[in-house]
């Protein structure tokens, strides 16, 4: 019933990434929902991870992770890995092009909502 091999079967399928599917690529397919295909969002709704240096994303989320950095959602998120695999995570990002390629754009659309879209074009401090 609860076969290991299974188990596994399911595990290596899971990330859809050929090559190169190490574990901060797996950590980061968490990320992408909300963050974009490889890190890059479209629009401003949410901030880009492509390309950041690996020491910003770091710092991000250590502060998000202990408090110190004030979020509506990576406080949670952050909490859940541990040192090692934020380490990994933030290289992984780190590493990623921070220019979309051809044909990535599709799986970000979870997060892009015209809402989202039209409030990139408001002016900063507009309504405030
Ligand atoms: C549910 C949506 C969601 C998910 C999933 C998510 N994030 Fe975020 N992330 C946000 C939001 C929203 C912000 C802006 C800060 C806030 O309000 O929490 C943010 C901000 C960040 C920032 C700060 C970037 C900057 O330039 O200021 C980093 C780094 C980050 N996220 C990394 C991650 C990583 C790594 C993961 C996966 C482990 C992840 N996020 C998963 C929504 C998400």
């Amino acid at each position: 019933l609860s076969h290991p091999s299974f188990a596994l079967a399911i595990a290596l399928l899971l990330p859809m990434q050929p090559a190169r599917a190490d574990e901060g690529a797996q950590l980061a397919a968490t990320c992408t929902g909300c963050h974009g295909t490889n890190g890059i969002t479209v629009g401003d709704a949410l901030p880009s991870l492509a390309g950041q240096p690996k020491a910003a994303l770091l710092a991000s989320l250590k502060a998000f992770k202990s408090g110190e950095r004030s979020a509506t959602v990576m406080t949670q998120i952050a909490k859940g890995y541990s040192d090692e695999q934020i380490e990994r995570i933030a290289a992984f990002f780190a590493a990623q092009k921070s220019q979309p390629k051809a044909g990535t754009t599709g799986a970000s659309g979870a997060i892009r909502d015209p809402a989202a879209a039209g409030a990139s074009a408001v002016p900063p401090g507009a309504g405030s």
